[in-house]
């Protein structure tokens, strides 16, 4: 029978067989899926697993905060934080390819994981190694990074086509079967707090993907506030629950003449992409209501001096995907 305690037990059961005495670490993002993933591992192994959250510099605003807060609130879980910004942000100069951006932030997770790994051992060198990594990737990751049965490539995840060839951890994917509503499901099950459960998917390459161009430092700020600004009004608004999510996007090398304050501008647009979907496989852009859309226009356009242009989304995936990279 498959129900969700099932699922639970069997993955408990079998990471314990897969592990046994050795040590585990697992990158949390903040998202729901790594949450749950942690959770399950934890249940597993318990004090044999510690997590680790990268701070990319490609996080949302008050995102660290939070998973210092909350998550190790809820769970107890043993975390490191790892400061990398500066990390990523060299690694990204240059770059505005989407995949290759993809790849870089990928291949730097697990090298920020290697180092976490290293000072793990180094704490405790007695203890037993330090050899698998934990990773939230769902089933739909699995499918849209060509990993499935016969479909094309689409993106490379972070969590999957963006893996470095010579990864030196043995991968623990507990949620590799799941889809997003199951995931939920097991956290709930899981005694999760409902803030970290419905959470909206926010992807592992953060900002990186949502800034249409190079990413810089600069760029990543007005993004943030931007960002937030959105995440603000759809929450007062009460939308949470009736959308998927709500990416905003910079067009980072897209100009245009705007009116602002005392006088002409040249600034850029955001894109406002709202989407319903049941599992991120197929998505419809959100019907949300004019005054909501209003208030974020001319909040991010008074709040936010570089961004004269607030635009919506109203493509379905496909032909779009959700996000823009
Ligand atoms: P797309 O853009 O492919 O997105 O329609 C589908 C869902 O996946 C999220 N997403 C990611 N999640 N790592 C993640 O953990 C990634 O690399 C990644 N890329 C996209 C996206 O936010 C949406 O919910």
């Amino acid at each position: 029978e498959w129900t969700m305690g099932n699922v639970i037990e069997e993955q408990v059961e079998a990471i314990r067989a897969k592990v046994g005495n050795r040590r585990a670490i697992c990158g949390l993002s903040g998202g729901v899926d790594s949450a749950v993933a942690a959770a399950l591992v934890q249940k597993a192994i318990g004090p044999q697993l510690t997590c680790v959250y990268v701070d990319h510099g490609l996080m949302r605003k008050g995102e660290t905060a939070q998973v210092e807060k909350d998550f190790v609130a809820a769970t107890g879980i043993k975390l490191r934080v790892v400061d990398a910004e500066k990390r990523f942000l060299d690694a990204l100069a240059g770059v505005s390819d989407p995949e290759q951006k993809r790849k870089i932030i990928g291949r730097e997770f697990i090298r920020v994981f290697e180092q976490a790994q290293a000072e793990i051992v180094a704490e405790a060198p007695g203890d037993q190694p330090v050899e698998f990594l934990v990773q939230g990737t769902l089933y739909p990751d699995v499918v849209e990074s060509g990993g499935g049965t016969g479909t094309a490539n689409i993106k490379s995840h972070h969590n999957v086509g963006g893996l470095p060839e010579d990864l030196e951890f043995t991968l623990i994917e507990p949620l590799r079967q799941l889809f997003k509503d199951e995931v939920r499901m097991v956290g709930a099950e899981l005694g999760l707090p409902e803030e970290i459960v419905h959470r909206q998917p926010f992807p592992g390459p953060g900002l990186g993907i949502r800034i249409v161009g190079e990413v810089t430092k600069d760029r990543l700020d007005l993004l943030r506030e931007a960002d937030a600004i959105a995440r603000e009004e759809l929450t007062a608004a009460g939308l949470d629950r009736d959308i998927w999510q709500c990416p905003v996007v910079l067009l980072a090398e897209v100009r245009s003449v705007g009116v602002q304050g005392d006088g002409r501008t040249y600034g850029h647009p955001v894109v406002l992409r709202p989407v319903s979907s049941e599992d991120a496989m197929t998505a419809d852009w959100s019907r949300l209501p004019y005054e909501t859309l209003a208030r974020i226009s001319t909040r991010i356009t008074n709040e936010v001096a570089e961004v004269n242009r607030v635009v919506l989304d109203v493509t379905s995936k496909p032909p779009g995907t959700i996000e823009w990279e």
